[in-house]
């Protein structure tokens, strides 16, 4: 805690009921709560469905290399920069709750299926080598050999074999744990200040008032319409991406080790695999394991539908990777939406509103950027310097009000 005037997010000396209200209870919001709390910080989180956001639906690929895109190369830095702090994040999770929370660690392969996919993942080949990222082509039989589940039919293979994965689930329900009471099932509805500006309390859906020093938003794409009424100073661009991922339980006859992400005629798609005795279809055993194929990827609310030609198209592409998807029961279904900037960057730190701090806009990258968004806002809350440069990309205070154009309509449920 500091003890001399506070940096504009971080929490007053002893001035506060709790230090830190964390609005929105998805596995950024509670990765930060639980940070917080683990620092000596009084934390509350109010969410009236915790990890029922994008968390729900996220496959939990912490594949900083895999998900590099172009002109994306500052989120390229920070999803490296979180990734290697995963495998501390989930030890002390475990150590700290009891909760088990695996790694993948066989790491990734890129496969393409024919000749143009094999090409765009040589572009992108070439992208990870200018961007300093580990990942090399294979020939397809060498593929093969580290996994055997890979189709007959591929144009072309790569290896990135630093990329993990975990199930964000898993995750979640550790972080609930460990944070326990300070977990409010309630929603934020208004933020209150005081006479020179700064957030000072949270009130929330059943009329009670949270006072603290410090508010941070990680609210997803489906914040309160009415919680920044009274922030005209703050703007959050976030934007809806519709995405789906589907669940399977696999029989011990399809025991994928591998994430395989793919491009199948243009389409992405990938198949996330978890450990033997993870199945939780009708008469699994413990030889069975989950598989995530995902996503889809629409801009537009989330409306909760599972339309059924996009669950054909996800399982049609990727069992053109992994025919063995064929045996594997079909036991969930879970369209969300991610939260996405107008740059695909997150908001992440201090906002220009003394007491309100951002962990918002993670787009397709929310597990992944969890444990450093938490180191981050912990250092802004407890004045400390942030714990790595790249991220000063995410600085929220780049969205000004005075940037949004008049005649940009967001779609219902985004907030400005
Ligand atoms: N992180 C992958 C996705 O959002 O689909």
């Amino acid at each position: 805690m500091p003890t001399s005037a506070p940096a504009p997010g971080s929490v007053p000396a002893g001035a506060s009921a709790r230090d830190v209200v964390v609005v929105g209870g998805g596995i950024v919001g509670l990765a930060v709560a639980w940070r917080a709390a683990d620092a000596g910080l009084a934390v509350t989180v109010l969410d009236p469905s915790p990890g029922d956001g994008a968390t729900r639906a996220a496959a939990g690929m912490l594949a900083a290399v895999s998900e590099a895109d172009f002109g994306e190369r500052e989120l390229a830095r920070l999803n490296v920069a979180s990734a290697a702090r995963w495998p501390a994040f989930a030890a002390d999770l475990a150590a700290a709750t009891g909760h088990d929370v695996p790694l993948l660690r066989a790491g990734s392969l890129a496969v393409a299926y024919d000749a143009d996919d094999l090409a765009l993942l040589r572009r992108v080949l070439a992208l990870h080598r200018e961007w300093g990222l580990a990942s090399a082509e294979v020939p397809v039989a060498d593929a093969r050999r580290r996994e055997p589940y890979l189709g007959p039919r591929l144009a072309g293979a790569a290896v990135v074999d630093g990329d993990l994965a975990v199930d964000p689930r898993a995750a979640h329900a550790a972080l609930c744990a460990a944070l326990g009471p300070a977990l409010v099932r309630r929603a934020a509805v208004r933020l209150e200040r005081d006479a020179a500006g700064r957030v000072v309390a949270v009130h929330d859906g059943a009329g009670a008032r949270h006072a603290t020093g410090a508010v941070v938003l990680a609210t997803g794409h489906g914040m309160t319409a009415s919680l920044l009424d009274g922030v005209p100073e703050v703007r959050v661009p976030v934007r809806p991406v519709k995405g789906m991922t589907v669940r399977l339980d696999a029989p011990p006859g399809l025991a994928l080790e591998h994430v395989v992400r793919g491009t199948v005629q243009g389409r992405s798609v990938y198949v996330v695999p978890r450990a033997a005795g993870t199945g939780t279809g009708p008469g699994s055993g413990p030889e069975h394991r989950e598989i995530v194929v995902g996503a889809t990827s629409e801009e537009r609310p989330d409306d909760r539908r599972a339309e059924a030609g996009g669950v054909f198209a996800l399982l049609r592409d990727a069992r053109a990777l992994v025919p063995g998807i064929d045996e594997a029961a079909l036991v969930d279904v879970t369209p969300r939406a991610r939260p996405a900037t107008p740059d695909n960057l997150p908001l992440v730190g201090a906002t220009a509103v003394p007491g309100l701090l951002a962990a918002v806009g993670h787009g397709r990258n929310g597990v992944l950027l969890a444990p450093l968004t938490a180191d981050a806002v912990l250092a802004a809350l407890t004045g400390a310097p942030p714990p790595d440069d790249a991220l000063s990309a995410a600085d929220p205070r780049r969205f000004a009000p005075a940037d949004r154009p008049a005649d940009s309509p967001l779609p219902e449920g985004a907030a400005r």
